[in-house]
């Protein structure tokens, strides 16, 4: 694996053809997404900025262009009229300022005045390495351009430590008022999360407090891109806590994860009703973030858009500090189908988008076995206990398992027959007591994921995963019937810098 010197990862990009070449060498890989977005070079992490306007969705993300390294990070931009086809608009935000110089860091947006302004975190660091960071806020104007503040809306808080960052814009309509959560981190080394709050969106912001969470005082040492968002009438709480283990999670020590409650913003507490939960049983996602300030009741028709309803999320589909098998092809990362969330029983149920049908292109052969590069698999069990195995090789051996367990009602998953094997320490295995039958399961593949749907939403496993070319058969035991799509690309793997 390649040791990168800090020179290498810092490198400011000066120009598209430092990395156009790596571009091209990329594009031939055969784990190239056709659905997911994906970076033109380098690493992707978080979705940022996810927001809606004018009949267009913007998604924006982390971007490393260097190679598979967390170094210099840039806000890269993409946008979709349906949320399923994605097409690359360059980067968005630079790293090229003093309060960012070492990253512009995670964050989201908002649309304030007709125009979208993205908050975001500018990572500084000095010339000792010692890290601030300050929240920092950029105009997107009508012409693609981008105008930052010169100055941050504010720094780092005295009372933390250096990590505090992930900014998330929130607009009160019963207040009339802007608040901002951040992640953050105690001096004793504890995850919480900071409010602040304004009357106008771009400046006076003042320090409002730390967010109560009562019974997670001290969970994980850091939170990352925390969140608060109105689902389904119910306040729900999005946050990544850090270093710590949980059960069922392997050995996993970063989470994504929610709780649901009830926020109190004149206190600033937000009360649990729930455990906490991970938002996805399976091995690669983190980072989530929802559309700000947007219900969709129906993302098929966005003139009929709500607050206070539905949100759809995005995550990031991968996890800090894990190699994967793409690092030496110089890219790694993409991130998830955007999911429609809703609560119910206190549980987010995550569902696909309808608008996902459009890509539909026929039926696969059943017959062959043979998994299509990028398919849709929905399968009924009218039966109990269940086996399915997808990518196994041409003697049917190997392969990801999905054992439905009816006795005990638990799903595992296994990735531990592939031939391409990675962040084995974590644990190949994951799973998932249902609580009930498992009736219904959708699956999406694309060329190196897999996003498992059961139940209609009620649970979701999603991995990464690296076929070899002989690793593209399936095998299902018991009593069900089964369809499967093939499915037209949705990204356009195109330069745009
Ligand atoms: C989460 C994260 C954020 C940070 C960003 C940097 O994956 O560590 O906290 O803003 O990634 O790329």
């Amino acid at each position: 694996m390649k040791e990168w010197t800090r020179e290498e990862k810092y490198r400011v990009l000066k120009d598209a053809s430092e990395i156009e070449p790596m571009h091209e060498m990329i594009q031939k890989s055969k784990y190239r997404q056709l659905l997911h977005v994906q970076g033109v070079t380098g690493l992707i992490n978080d979705p940022n900025g996810y927001v809606y306007h004018n009949g267009v969705w913007h998604l924006f993300y982390q971007w490393c262009p260097w190679g598979a390294v967390h170094g210099l990070k840039y806000w890269y931009h993409t946008v979709s009229k349906d949320l399923v086809e994605w097409q690359n608009r360059g980067i968005a935000i630079r790293p090229d300022t003093i309060y960012d110089n070492k990253g512009a860091y995670s964050g989201s947006a908002l649309v304030a005045k007709e125009s979208i302004y993205l908050y975001y975190t500018g990572n500084h660091r000095d010339e000792d390495w010692k890290r601030t960071s300050y929240t920092c806020i950029a105009n997107m104007r009508d012409d693609g351009s981008y105008h930052k503040y010169s100055k941050p809306l504010f720094a780092a808080h005295p009372g933390y430590t250096e990590h505090q960052r992930d900014p998330k814009i929130i607009w009160r309509e019963e207040e009339d008022m802007y608040y901002i959560i951040l992640g953050a981190q105690t001096k004793d080394k504890r995850g919480c999360a900071l409010i602040y709050r304004s009357k106008e969106f771009n400046k006076n912001w003042e320090f409002a407090g730390e967010l109560k969470v009562p019974g997670f005082e001290d969970f994980g040492d850091m939170w990352e891109c925390p969140s608060l968002e109105r689902i389904s009438g119910r306040d729900v709480l999005l946050f990544c806590p850090q270093h710590l283990t949980i059960p069922n999670r392997g050995m996993d020590r970063n989470h994504n994860g929610y709780l649901i409650g009830e926020m109190d913003w004149n206190t600033l507490t937000f009360t649990p009703e729930t455990q906490f939960h991970v938002l996805d049983f399976g091995f690669d996602s983190y980072a989530a973030g929802c559309a700000s300030n947007i219900g969709a009741r129906n993302v098929n028709d966005p003139s009929a858009l709500t607050r206070d309803d539905k949100a759809i999320l995005v995550a990031w589909m991968g996890l800090p500090d894990v190699s994967y098998p793409t690092d030496e092809e110089n890219w790694a990362g993409c991130l998830t189908l955007p999911r429609e969330l809703t609560v119910r029983h206190r549980r987010l149920i995550q569902r696909p988008l309808e608008n996902l049908r459009r890509l539909r292109d026929g039926e696969a052969d059943l017959k062959t076995n043979r998994l299509p590069d990028a398919c849709e698999i929905e399968l009924i069990n009218r039966g109990e206990d269940l086996s399915v195995t997808l990518f196994t090789d041409e003697r049917g051996r190997g392969g990801v398992s999905i054992l439905f367990d009816y006795a005990s009602k638990t799903i595992t998953i296994d990735r531990s027959g592939m031939k391409r094997r990675f962040n084995v320490e974590a644990g190949e295995e994951r799973s998932r007591n249902l609580g009930h039958n498992l009736a219904h399961m959708r699956i999406y593949i694309d060329r190196s994921s897999f996003e498992i749907f059961i139940n209609d939403g009620d649970a979701v496993f999603t991995s990464r995963i690296f076929p070899e070319d002989d690793e593209h058969g399936w095998l299902v035991e018991g009593d069900v019937s089964l369809r499967i799509w093939k499915l037209r690309p949705a990204v356009k793997d195109d330069f745009v810098l």
